[in-house]
């Protein structure tokens, strides 16, 4: 089944434990919790601080998307302050295996994101350390962005390539995820479907969210 990971950057931040609680109750599986610097992407979101406030008072999986430069230097804050599952972006580690380890030497799942435009081709030899990849489908920095079509043969050939190396990582797309585009990315191979604003827009999201889990998914072997 598909699994559903709100994206913290749509909500009203002014009430952010209840809406937090809100997707919790909607039927959400992970949190997405996106983090910012104002480096590697033009916007500031949160810290750990936030993180470790919102952890004990929840029961969701933590999902933790760092959009940052260094991310080595956040991986034990984020840790301590309870992430479960925390992803890098390739474009940001230049010791990519390196930083992978250490996620999971912490006892962490690991993830590894790429922008739309950077090839499949980077992760070829560290696929089989992965807990999941992150295909972005927006160039990070922002909720409520548009969907880039052109990611979608990405998630295909990421899937095809899964499967033959018999792989167990999940596929996850974040930007631009609505109940248009997300039919295609998981008839494509994603597995994890990560939104913003079509969640916490929404006037009913446990339906949304539902309708999400429920998409039917590749056959494998086909
Ligand atoms: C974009 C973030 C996303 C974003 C998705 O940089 O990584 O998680 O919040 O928002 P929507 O679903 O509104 O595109
Ligand atoms: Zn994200």
């Amino acid at each position: 089944m598909i699994l559903v990971a709100p994206s913290i950057l749509s909500a009203d931040f002014a009430f952010l434990l209840d809406e937090v609680k809100r997707m919790e109750k909607a039927g959400a599986d992970w949190l997405h919790v996106d983090v910012m610097d104002g480096h590697f992407v033009p916007n500031i979101t949160m810290g750990p601080l936030v993180l470790h406030a919102l952890k004990s008072k929840v029961e969701l999986f933590m999902d933790v998307h760092l959009m940052v430069e260094r991310p080595q230097d956040f991986l034990l804050p984020f840790n301590e302050a309870g992430a479960q599952l925390i992803t890098v972006h390739v474009e940001a580690s230049p010791h990519l295996h390196r930083v992978i380890q250490s996620i999971k030497n912490m006892g962490c799942q690991a993830g590894v994101a790429l922008n739309p435009a950077t090839p499949l081709g980077s992760l070829q030899y560290v696929l089989e350390e992965l807990d999941l990849v992150l295909l972005m489908t927006v160039n990070p920095g922002f909720g409520g962005q548009r969907f880039i079509q052109a990611v979608v043969p990405k998630i295909r050939e990421l899937a095809r390539e899964k499967e033959r190396r018999g792989l167990t990582f999940k596929i996850q797309v974040d930007g631009g995820i609505n109940k248009e585009t997300a039919p295609i990315v998981v008839e494509a191979g994603a597995d994890v479907l990560v939104a913003g604003s079509a969640i916490f827009n929404n006037r009913e999201p446990n339906a949304l969210i539902h309708a999400f889990k429920l998409l039917p998914q590749p056959e494998k072997g086909v």
